[in-house]
């Protein structure tokens, strides 16, 4: 089969369908690929290197399967073969009348933006793929307009301070704008009514502002849902002081189905330092910011500056277009199961059932809702509750003191009673317990391995003492040194391998 790849009809469209690495993945499937003359252009991939990927130049409408990054236009679906089909971005929930459109003509037409939040569609997942784009260039374009450093630093002609973020929502662009942020070296600050994404913040090196309210819940599908006045008059004081306290501002929040939230008033925005930005990625949806206007910057009174752009990700054409295009190519992976270059549509599958908004001319919008789950599996647990929750208290004073004479007292009636030879070893074993307990006690978890690594050298002692004795029994001594050089190089190769896991190559 042959797959068309269109140049955007959309104005402004910097994406391409596909890029000339993904044409030679495609071309292994078996495809035959034709491009149509510039349409990599805006996002830097010359005609000449699609064709060096093994792709023609021609009509891709003329093809069996057409890629296109946007929803095409009446002009290009008018000039679709029957039986064509065709993949891209359609928007089918937000779109009734493009449904109907496509519902009425022999082709099949597949929604990139309906593919599951499930783990096994994780590498078709283009909404996921242009979010982290997005909420990298949120920063990027933040920091831009921002007169400031994003690094604190102290030069010789005085000190700078750190610029403050605030990213609200926590999912895919939210995570990705902490992470830009905090690379740039801003005190980054998120929050979510998701609690199970602080640990995520908190990994991007993020402090996450949590919101005390009876609604928050731990979310069963990733997506949140609608929080009552309680949580929103609580996240309003939150989001008021924040306000007047950081430079910058991203947010993302977003609620399947409905309107963005409003989370930043113009009250709020009033009460920002001049200089300050805000970046709303909600803009096409309604925003969460008052104030906002879709694709476009506005500069306040007071003088901060609200970002409004809906094309974040088009603004890194080329590696936007690298990733769109590999979802497409997973996806082509998964329909063509012969690697023939036959395309197969299989209802039985879940994430094409999902992603068909219509089928041979036949309309199958909306699909069968997809149970997904976020929400990480409880742990399988035999005790009842009131016993796990007396396991989970922490030792009293009181009894950690008794446990402690015990302890002593059993150590002062071993040594009594011990030959005198053995009473200096017990002491020494004994005091070396209680050191080694406050030492190793008092080291963080992440660095046990190296100190467990060091304290195995210790066993080098084995090695000189064996030396000593090689003249004596050489086989023994021999056995003596390989194991505990064992132990002494085992030790610093697994440190070794530990500390190449937190390497950049
Ligand atoms: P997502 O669904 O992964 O994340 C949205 C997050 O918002 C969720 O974690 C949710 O819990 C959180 N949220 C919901 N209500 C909230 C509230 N009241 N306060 C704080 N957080 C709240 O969505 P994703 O993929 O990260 O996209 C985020 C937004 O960015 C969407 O509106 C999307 O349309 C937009 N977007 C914008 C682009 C642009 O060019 N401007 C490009 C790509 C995405």
């Amino acid at each position: 089969m042959k797959i068309g790849l269109l140049k955007e009809a959309v104005p402004g469209e910097t994406r391409v369908a596909a890029t000339p690495a993904t044409v030679i993945q495609l071309i292994k499937l078996g495809y035959d690929v034709v491009v149509q003359p510039g349409a990599g252009e805006a996002a830097t991939f010359t005609d000449a290197a699609y064709a060096e990927a093994g792709a023609v130049a021609g009509d891709p409408l003329d093809a069996d399967i057409v890629f296109g990054v946007n929803a095409l236009s009446t002009e290009q679906l008018d000039g679709l073969r029957e039986g064509a089909t065709v993949v891209s971005l359609l928007g089918p929930a937000m779109n009734p009348g493009l449904v109907e459109d496509l519902s009425r003509r022999p082709i099949t037409a597949l929604a990139m933006d309906a593919v599951p939040r499930i783990s096994r569609a994780q590498s078709l997942d283009v909404l996921s793929s242009m979010a982290n784009i997005a909420g990298y260039r949120a920063v990027v374009e933040a920091a831009h307009e921002f007169g400031r450093f994003f690094t604190g630093q102290v030069t010789a002609a005085g000190k700078v301070p750190p610029a403050k973020v605030l990213v609200a929502g926590c999912g895919v662009a939210g995570l990705a704008a902490i992470g830009a942020a905090g690379s740039l070296g801003a005190v980054v600050r998120a929050t979510d009514p998701r609690p199970e994404v602080a640990d995520q913040v908190r990994s991007l090196s993020g402090e996450y502002l949590s919101i005390e309210s009876p609604e928050v819940e731990v979310s069963a599908t990733g997506y949140a849902k609608e929080m009552g006045d309680g949580y929103k008059a609580r996240e309003a004081e939150m989001y008021a002081a924040q306000a007047r306290d950081v430079d910058i501002i991203i947010t993302t929040a977003l609620i399947p189905g409905k309107p963005a939230p409003r989370l930043i008033t113009a009250e709020m925005v009033a009460g920002m330092r001049p200089g300050s930005v805000i970046v709303d990625m909600a803009a096409a949806n309604g925003g969460n910011v008052e104030g906002t206007v879709a694709g476009k910057k506005v500069v306040t009174q007071n003088g901060v500056t609200i970002i409004g752009y809906t094309d974040l990700a088009g603004r890194l054409p080329a590696q936007a277009s690298q990733l769109y295009g590999t979802n497409l190519v997973n996806l082509m992976k998964l329909m063509t199961p012969g690697k023939d270059g036959q395309l197969v549509l299989s209802f039985d599958d879940v994430v094409q059932r999902s992603i068909t908004v219509v089928r041979g001319g036949e309309c199958t919008w909306p699909p069968p809702p997809v149970p997904v789950s976020a929400a990480p599996a409880a742990a399988p647990s035999a005790r009842p509750k009131a016993e796990e929750s007396r396991a989970k208290q922490p030792m009293s004073a009181g009894r950690r003191l008794g446990l402690v004479f015990t302890a002593a007292a059993l150590l002062f009636g071993l040594v009594a009673i011990s030959p005198a030879a053995l009473q200096v070893h017990l002491t020494v074993f004994a005091l070396a317990i209680v050191i080694g307990y406050y030492v190793i006690g008092h080291v963080h978890h992440a660095l046990h391995t190296p100190l467990m690594s060091v304290t195995n050298a210790i066993s080098g002692i084995i090695v000189v003492g064996a030396i000593l004795q090689i003249g004596r029994d050489p086989a023994l001594a021999g056995v003596a040194i390989l194991l505990a050089s064992i132990n002494v190089f085992g030790g610093f190769a697994v440190t070794r391998r530990m500390l190449a896991m937190f390497t950049r190559s």
